[in-house]
């Protein structure tokens, strides 16, 4: 029995779903079921893609609002439960985990790991993912998967995090692969003037930078490398 994860991965939504048609699968799924397949031996958080962002951004869920709390969460948990049973199909004992019923901004965010951590334990492969979660103020708040990245790794301590993204890792101005961040100055010392080259990479570097943990990003190319012990792309520290 293993007391910890080997890895701790956060698939983003836009590899799994077709962002530009609402709750639908990317062609580019079923590779990464089979890559993650082959080293289930950690634990797997997916974002939302086509399936949540359109219902949160609707209803402005990261705002307190109540409305589109149902809807968001009704369409997450049916990209959550095709992932899990894709994964079953290649005999990976894939365990669902919904953050909105584990979880908790106050602000801080509260997230059961005990749970998660124990599942993991008994052999199975907890697989959480984007959600809409209560706040303890009013109303209700989305919990990103990045966050909950961040959350575990500073939880576990595996020293193997890592964000599998439509991109090769961070880019700068000229397109490159940057190998390593150290700070949010570094980070935006990337961007070109009036340019954000680096896109939706923010959030994941502030994460890890505020949590104090380390996590490579890096694209689907390199999820073999990154499940089999690599830092493949950009590590943050
Ligand atoms: C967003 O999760 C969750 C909701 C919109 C409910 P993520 O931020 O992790 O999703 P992706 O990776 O951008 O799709």
């Amino acid at each position: 029995m293993k007391s910890k994860p080997d890895y701790i991965l956060k698939i983003g939504g836009s590899l799994l779903t077709d962002k530009a048609s609402r709750e639908t699968f990317s062609p580019q799924l079923d590779r990464v079921i089979e890559t993650i397949s082959r080293n289930p031996d950690g634990v797997v958080i997916h974002g939302a893609g086509s399936f949540g962002h359109p219902h949160a951004s609707e209803h402005n869920l990261h705002r307190g609002s109540r409305e589109g709390a149902l809807e968001t969460h009704r369409a997450v948990k049916k990209l959550n439960s095709e992932i899990i049973k894709r994964l079953h199909r290649k005999g990976v004992k894939a365990f669902p985990v919904h953050p909105s019923s584990a979880s908790l901004r106050r602000p801080e965010t509260e997230i059961m790991t005990r749970q998660i951590l124990k599942m993991y334990e008994e052999g199975f492969t907890p697989v959480l993912h984007g959600d809409g979660i209560v706040t303890e103020d009013e109303g209700f708040t989305v919990l990103s998967g990045d966050e909950i990245l961040a959350l575990l790794e500073k939880k576990f301590d595996t020293g193997h995090a890592g964000f599998c993204t439509s991109e090769k890792g961070v880019l700068n101005s000229d397109r490159e692969v940057v190998d390593k961040i150290n700070s949010m100055e570094n980070f935006e010392g990337l961007k070109m003037e009036g340019e954000d080259v680096t896109g939706g990479m923010e959030n994941k570097v502030r994460e890890v930078l505020e949590k104090n943990i380390q996590a490579s990003i890096f694209g689907q190319d390199d999820l073999e490398n990154f499940l089999s012990g690599e830092n493949p792309g950009t590590t943050v520290k």
